[in-house]
């Protein structure tokens, strides 16, 4: 069963910039899997390691409607990038909250699968928001940082609000 627990802002842990994977293990292997369990169970469409106090360059994320089809990146770069698109986001390290946040609408990532196997993906939409979200977790970049100072102010106090009420 997992030990992991997700860390919430303002927890400076979040900022802290990921290394890459070099050992590709049964030790990585549980992690992504306790990962992906999470992920699940929050529930959530991605994760970073950075997350899970993990500062490996790794993410999982799920987008489909049936939570049928995992995704694992590791050490992601982007390749290639085009469009522009808004979407609404959410975090799991900020619990109760959503903005819009606008990033690019189609991206192309070089990655290493769980065996250390590099691929090369391309998503669009959705998925390719998710995926640059999760990539900024793995350098300590949080979606809020995307937003005004008065609307991160706002919707920060927000989550405080909710935080306090479920506390
Ligand atoms: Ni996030």
């Amino acid at each position: 069963m997992a030990k992991l627990t997700i860390l919430e802002y303002p927890d400076p842990r979040l900022r802290i910039t990921a290394q890459p994977v070099t050992v590709f293990n049964a030790e990585l292997k549980r992690l992504v899997a306790d990962m992906f369990e999470m992920m699940y169970a929050a529930p959530g469409v991605g994760l970073a390691a950075t997350q899970v106090d993990v500062h490996k360059q790794l993410l999982v994320a799920d987008m489909s409607e049936d939570s049928n089809q995992p995704l694992v990146l590791i050490n992601p770069r982007i390749l290639e990038k085009d469009g522009d698109q808004v979407f609404q986001e959410g975090c799991l390290s900020f619990p109760g909250i959503y903005a819009d946040v606008e990033r690019a609408l189609r991206v192309k990532v070089a990655a290493q699968d769980i065996d250390g196997n590099g691929f090369v993906l391309e998503v669009k939409g959705p998925l390719a928001a998710c995926v640059q979200h999760e990539m900024d977790h793995l350098v300590g970049k949080l979606f809020v940082d995307y937003l005004s100072a008065l609307k991160r102010t706002l919707l920060l106090k927000r989550m405080e609000k909710k935080r306090r009420q479920s506390a």
